[in-house]
């Protein structure tokens, strides 16, 4: 069988061009480091009042170790608790983070940390934060009335600046 030069042309561009979508869905997906969260924060004890399930009680910055923090955000029609989180740069923060009402976004703009607040379940996950930066904190889902008023701030500061402010707290 004789294929026709052009024809075979077109063969490869066919060809070129598919393993070209394969290659940027593949990119996507694993390129940039995105991942969903997994079920390992598990679920609110109490899902009808998550503010008084102990570990959201107070919403907020705990040290864990020497260089590892835990925050906990309560994300609620139509702010975030704490509505401004301060912590030190270089260091290893797990967010747990859930919603008493309905499912809210939680956006650090300019970073990859994109995920939701759903009510009754935990979000946990882990985050570096390598420079001193202030970050605006979003929701991306419809929450309600309030839903473009619903902001907050992440404050990455130096290790000294924190430990000052921990003190006079
Ligand atoms: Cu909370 Cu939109």
């Amino acid at each position: 069988m004789k294929v026709h030069y052009i024809e075979k042309v077109w063969i490869v561009a066919a060809v070129l061009l598919i393993l070209t979508l394969i290659g940027t869905v593949t990119y996507g997906a694993l390129g940039p480091g995105v991942s969903m969260l997994d079920n390992e924060g598990g679920i609110v004890p109490d899902p009808g009042n998550p503010v008084e399930s102990s570990s959201f009680k107070e919403p907020g910055v705990y040290k864990t170790g020497p260089n590892t923090y835990d925050v906990y955000v309560l994300a609620r029609q139509f702010v975030y608790r704490p509505r401004k989180i301060t912590i030190p740069v270089d260091s290893t923060i797990t967010f747990y983070l859930t919603s008493p009402d309905v499912i809210h976004g939680f956006e650090v703009v300019g970073t990859n940390v994109n995920t939701m607040a759903i009510p009754g379940r935990i979000g946990k996950f882990t985050v570096n934060f390598d420079q001193v930066e202030e970050y605006g904190l979003l929701c991306h889902e419809y929450c309600g009335v309030g839903h473009h008023l619903m902001e907050g701030q992440i404050e990455v500061v130096p290790q000294s600046q924190f430990d000052a402010t921990e003190e006079s707290t």
